[in-house]
């Protein structure tokens, strides 16, 4: 097993209170609780209010982050980004969460890869901190999907939700804690599964795009969750093999949040009994780059991750991209 280089400390995330439950969404959309519960395992979702934009809801979670961490926000030298729903397309909103946040000594930038954010932006981390680049990295998963969601489309409005969820990332103090591996993989050829085809330059807003809804998010669900199976459960096992680990080493799998059935398939694949497998989407839904923090800020905080726990992340994504992270808190 190499010798972990970088490691995670210290975990915060903020949640909207306002919840849009699958009854809130029978009276928008022609849908069911049991539908939405029977495919996806999600009982409600959170929504952001006007006034909680994702420089806003990040101040909170990296604050979290760094006091459990005990480092200054002074001393945070990289504060890295992952969205796919960024409060504006310029500047990148690591700027925009660094300027709330006050993290005024770093050097802030987005991470795009979409539902697989995190985890490339753990990956870029890590790279940072074995080059000697930087001590203290922010990594920070912050989503205002809803904001991005046609609620005229009863196959994606069902999944998403808004949050944010945040870690620090530094030099491994010893030989035994922190980033075991990871591994990246994308296939640009299936864009196209799971994009926004208005509103970038290609085709910029237009009144037409206003009428269509075509800057909306749209997903190819079917296809989409077929490679979802897939790669998940490739890139469990090529980060498993780089690490040098088998699936009895893991203590626990924080999957990306996307469907409980594409999460169960993914345990299965692994051989995972499902109380080894963390899951969250009754409560919170889709919450793309956020989830994996998310989920790693409750573990953290109710005792399911402690000391010498090791920890398998994986998530898939539009791109489509996919990856893994072997973690030993
Ligand atoms: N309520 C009731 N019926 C619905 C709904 C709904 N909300 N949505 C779709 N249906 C219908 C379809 O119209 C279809 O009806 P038909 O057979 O008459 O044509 C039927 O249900 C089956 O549709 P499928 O798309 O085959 O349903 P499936 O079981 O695949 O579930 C879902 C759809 C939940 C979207 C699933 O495909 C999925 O989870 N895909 C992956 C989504 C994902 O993880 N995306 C990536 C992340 S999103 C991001 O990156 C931000």
């Amino acid at each position: 097993m190499k010798r972990p280089i970088a490691e995670l400390i210290g975990t915060g995330r903020y949640l909207p209170d306002k919840v849009l439950s699958n009854a809130d969404l029978e009276k928008m959309v022609d849908t069911s609780d049991q539908w939405i519960l029977d495919r996806t395992g999600i009982r409600e979702r959170r929504v952001a209010s006007a006034e909680e934009t994702l420089a806003c809801m990040g101040k909170v979670a990296c604050e979290q982050a760094l006091e459990s961490a005990g480092v200054d926000v002074a001393d945070v030298d990289v504060l890295l980004t992952a969205t796919a729903s960024p409060d504006r397309l310029l500047p990148s909103q690591a700027c925009d969460i660094q300027a709330t946040l006050g993290a005024v000594n770093a050097a802030a930038f987005d991470v795009i890869a979409a539902c697989s954010g995190f985890i490339y932006g753990l990956t870029v981390a890590e790279g940072m901190v074995s080059s000697g680049q930087a001590k203290n990295i922010l990594v920070v998963g912050a989503e205002r999907l809803t904001a991005i969601t046609n609620y005229k489309d009863r196959a994606t409005c069902i999944l998403l939700g808004d949050g944010v969820g945040a870690t620090l990332v530094r030099p491994a103090r010893n030989g035994t804690r922190g980033i075991l591996s990871s591994y990246l993989k994308t296939d640009g050829r299936l864009a196209n599964l799971l994009y926004r085809p208005g509103g970038g330059s290609v085709h910029p807003p237009s009144e037409e795009m206003l009428a269509d809804g075509s800057y909306f998010l749209t997903m190819a669900g079917r296809e989409t969750f077929k490679h979802a199976v897939r790669s998940m459960s490739d890139a469990c096992d090529q980060a498993m093999a780089r690490a040098g680990l088998s699936g009895d080493d893991i203590d626990l799998l924080i999957p990306h949040q996307a469907n409980l059935r594409i999460i169960e398939a993914t345990a299965k694949h692994m051989g995972m009994p499902l109380d080894k497998v963390y899951v969250n989407i009754d409560r919170y839904g889709n919450t793309s780059a956020a989830s994996i923090p998310i989920a790693l800020d409750e573990c953290v905080r109710e005792g399911r991750v402690t000391e010498g726990t090791t920890i398998l992340m994986v998530a898939f994504g539009g791109g489509l991209t996919w990856g893994a992270v072997v973690v030993r808190w």
